[in-house]
């Protein structure tokens, strides 16, 4: 057991060892496209066959991915810690499928399985299927197009979503906070972190390279997510300080 309240927050990197691609990594590239490019409304609007494109490929992508041992540390901290939140950037269901309780887990910048009208509310859950015809979704209540459920640049993110980690904030501080495999370039990310630390919690940074959060954080593992979590929690579950 872990007797502690814990925030972690993670993003990209910590799938990456599963094989799928970050944002702003060398591989992230798509057909030569920059990924922070095509994850806009406007390049949705300009093109939304190109968009579903590098969406359907993903979703695919993920499918035959698996949880690394990163998802499954953290999931095993979130199964044994007294209190705990995981917010994560991530789209994928590699934190949910390594055993993480779906309750546990805030994905802020929404899900690639949903697909959402980009109208009205209707939205379908894409288990398995692929609209694989070629041809773009369309809304079955209102005749519009059908746009991935995830959260674009620009876009707001989701109150209800931010009611759940406000929620877990005024609970109290954390004892531990672990910001992993993210680039840390969205203001909100350093200031739940910040904020959920309070006066007196640890803040560690997983990441092989220095972030803006870095000067900020009571400890960093400049390591790969798969090598440091593991560990990490293995001495935070046998009473190991960090
Ligand atoms: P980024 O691609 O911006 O950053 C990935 C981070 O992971 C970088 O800081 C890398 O150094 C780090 N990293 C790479 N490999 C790692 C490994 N094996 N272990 C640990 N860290 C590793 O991805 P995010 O920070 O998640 O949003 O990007 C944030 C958001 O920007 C995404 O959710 C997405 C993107 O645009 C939207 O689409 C709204």
């Amino acid at each position: 057991m872990f007797n502690g309240r814990v925030l972690i927050i993670t993003g990209a990197g910590v799938s990456a060892e599963s094989g799928i691609p970050t944002f702003r990594g060398k591989d992230g590239y798509w057909r030569n496209l920059d990924p922070t490019k095509l994850a806009t409304p406007k390049a949705f609007a300009r093109d939304p066959n190109l968009v579903w494109d590098w969406y359907c490929e993903r979703r695919q992508r993920i499918r035959k991915a698996q949880p690394n041992p990163a998802h499954r540390a953290i999931a095993n901290l979130g199964l044994q810690a007294d209190e705990f939140l995981l917010v994560t950037q991530n789209v994928d269901d590699l934190h949910l499928r390594a055993g993480l309780p779906a309750e546990k887990i805030v994905q802020i910048h929404g899900d690639i399985f949903m697909t959402r009208c980009s109208r009205c509310e209707f939205r379908r859950y894409e288990h398995e299927q692929e609209h694989d015809d070629g041809s773009l979704p369309k809304c079955q209540e209102c005749g519009e197009y059908m746009r991935p459920g995830v959260v674009w640049f620009g876009e707001q993110l989701d109150a209800a979503k931010i009611e759940i980690v406000e929620n877990f904030m005024r609970g109290g501080d954390c004892d531990l906070v672990i910001v992993a495999g993210t680039s840390a370039l969205f203001g909100y990310v350093i200031d739940w972190a910040l904020r959920a630390r309070g006066q007196a919690g640890q803040l560690i940074e997983v990441n092989p390279e220095e972030t803006s959060l870095s000067q900020f954080a009571t400890k960093s593992f400049l390591e790969p997510a798969g090598i440091a979590l593991p560990r990490l929690v293995n001495g935070l579950l046998s009473n190991v300080s960090p």
